[in-house]
This record gives C-alpha cells, structure tokens and sequence, in this order.
C-alpha cells in the first residue's frame, strides 16, 4: 500500500472510533429506542467523511501528536454535517427519499424522529467537543467558537439554508454559508485542536468547501442517483442556485479546477505543508469522475 492511502487509512479509522465513542453516549437505556436507531442510522455508515478528515489532516500537519482534542473535534464536525443531511432530506427541505444509498431518515422512521434525530445529533455534537477540551479547556473556547460559526448564523449551515427562501441570492454567499462553512470550521479546528492559529487556516477550508459544493452541484446535474446514492436533477427541479445553473456544465468544472489548485496554494506554512497538500489533492481527484473532470482539458 503506498504512503498516501496508509494515512488515509488512519484518518478514516480514526474518524470512525471517534464516531462510535461519541454515540455511545447517545444509546443508552434511558433513550426511545426509535430515537437511539434513528441516530445511529443517520451516522453509520458514514458518506464521504471528508470534513473530519480534513479537519485531523490539519492538526497533524501543525504537528500535533497528541490527537485527542482533534477527534473530538473531527467528530463533532461530522455529526453536525449528518445533522445537517438529515434536516435538509425532509420534505420542507429537499424532500429526498434517499440518501448515502439507503431511504433518508424521515423516510425510515418518518418526520417527527428525523427532526428530533438532527436536533440530538447537534446537541451531541458539542456535547462531544465538550468531552474532547475536558483535559485542555483553554482549547475548547477557540473550537467552540470556530464550529458554531460554521453551522449557525449569520454565516454557517442554517444561514446557507435558509437562503433557499429568500429571492435575491449570490450563488456563491449561499454555497459558502451552506458548504464552505463548515470546511473552514475543519481547517481552523484541526489547527486550533493542535494548539496552532487557526486564522490562516480559513482560506484552505474556504476553497475546498466550495469546491465540494461546485462538485455536489456537477454530480447533480452529470451523475446518477445510484452512483451517488441519492436523488440527482434536484437543483433543477427545486429551483434551487448552482455552479452548473450558472456557469453550464463546462464552466462548473472549470471552476472546481480552479477551486482545487486555489486550495492547495492555500495550505498555510507548517511542519506538514507537504503531506497536506498531498492529502487535498487526493480528496480533490474524488469529487467528480475523471472523465468529466478531463472533459474541459
Ligand atoms: C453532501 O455532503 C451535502 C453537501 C454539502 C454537498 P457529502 O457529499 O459530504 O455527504 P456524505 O457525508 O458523503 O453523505
Ligand atoms: C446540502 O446541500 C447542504 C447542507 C448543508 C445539508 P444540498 O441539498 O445541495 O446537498 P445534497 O445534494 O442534498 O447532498
Ligand atoms: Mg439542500
Ligand atoms: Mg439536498
């Protein structure tokens, strides 16, 4: 195995430990059981887990070696996406039946439970960073702030959706509110989980959330729903604003080329500069499929 899946590897199974840790605190008897199983369901198994790794890749390119702090965080990050998934499937949302290749939650065990399973999932995110600062409170303020500006208002998550219901939007306010947000609050809390300054870490996540986005927005419009494992043409049909909708097919990819060489010149200086940059460019040449990716060449 090369040295770049290895790391890989790790970061996936440690995203995976920490995931499991963390709703071992959610299961337990005192639960509703539909409650505890809708929860679980929206977390295992998991999509791309793309913003914890990213979010252990930074701490560990700062050097930290104590990894602790970080997982907490990665996984905090994680369940506040999956929350975000679930909310964003209900029928007010998207009204997307599937999801991660499997009926969305509402869809499972229906509307009542799948609104109450985002609501505990972000409750149990920062439940979850709380453990993780328990040995370094002085970390946790820096990551307490850093990933509620990514899911709150005026500018995270929620902000991003709730775009969706104004007239007057700006293709790319909403795409950061919605995406990037949360893959700045990556880059800044895995260098803020090691100790280091987050504030030069934002650009990094900034780019590759949109370039997620602009991805998302590509296999919407270019990809099938059993590729993906969820609806595609939503974009369309929901009148919703995307990369392809605005720039064609064509321009989005342009784009997102564009977006992954920003990202990767925009990994600050630190010990693991190098690996980093490896570990970006690897997440990138998975967003979208080669052949599409090469068709602007
Ligand atoms: C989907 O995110 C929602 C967007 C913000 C584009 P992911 O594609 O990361 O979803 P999973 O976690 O892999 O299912
Ligand atoms: C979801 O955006 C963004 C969230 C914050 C949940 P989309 O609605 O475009 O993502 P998919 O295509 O359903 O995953
Ligand atoms: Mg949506
Ligand atoms: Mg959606």
């Amino acid at each position: 195995m090369d040295g770049m899946k290895r790391i890989e590897r790790a970061l996936s199974a440690a995203v995976e430990q920490s995931l499991e840790a963390a709703l071992s605190h959610a299961d337990g008897p005192t639960c509703p059981p539909l409650l505890a199983s809708a929860i679980r369901y929206a977390v295992f198994p998991g999509g791309a887990r793309i913003r914890p790794r990213l979010c252990l890749a930074a701490a560990c390119a700062c050097g930290e070696d104590d990894t602790s702090v970080a997982d907490h965080a990665a996984a905090a990050i994680e369940l506040l996406h999956c929350a975000s998934l679930v909310h964003d499937d209900l029928p007010c949302f998207d009204d997307a039946p599937t999801r991660r290749g499997k009926p969305s939650v509402h869809s499972a065990y229906g509307e009542r439970i799948a609104v109450l399973a985002g609501d505990a999932l972000i409750v149990l995110a920062f439940q979850t960073l709380a453990r993780g600062g328990a040995n370094a409170p002085y970390r946790l303020v820096p990551l307490l702030s850093i990933i509620g500006r990514g899911v709150g208002v005026p500018s995270g998550i929620v902000a991003g959706q709730a775009w969706e219901c104004e007239s007057d939007v700006n293709l790319r306010e909403y795409q950061q509110a919605k995406t990037g947000s949360l893959f700045a609050s990556a880059t800044m809390a895995g260098a803020a989980a090691a100790g280091a300054d987050p504030g030069p870490w934002r650009a990094l996540g900034d780019c590759m959330g949109e370039a997620f986005q602009v991805a998302d927005d590509i296999l919407d419009a270019a990809s099938d729903a059993t590729k993906i494992g969820k609806p595609v043409g939503r974009d369309v049909a929901l009148g919703r604003p995307s990369a392809v909708r605005e720039l064609g097919l064509h321009g989005a990819i342009r784009r997102l080329n564009l977006l992954v060489a920003e990202a990767i010149d925009s990994v600050p200086v630190c010990s693991g500069a190098d690996g980093l940059r490896a570990v970006i460019a690897m997440e990138a040449s998975r967003l979208i499929p080669r052949e599409l990716a090469d068709s602007v060449l």
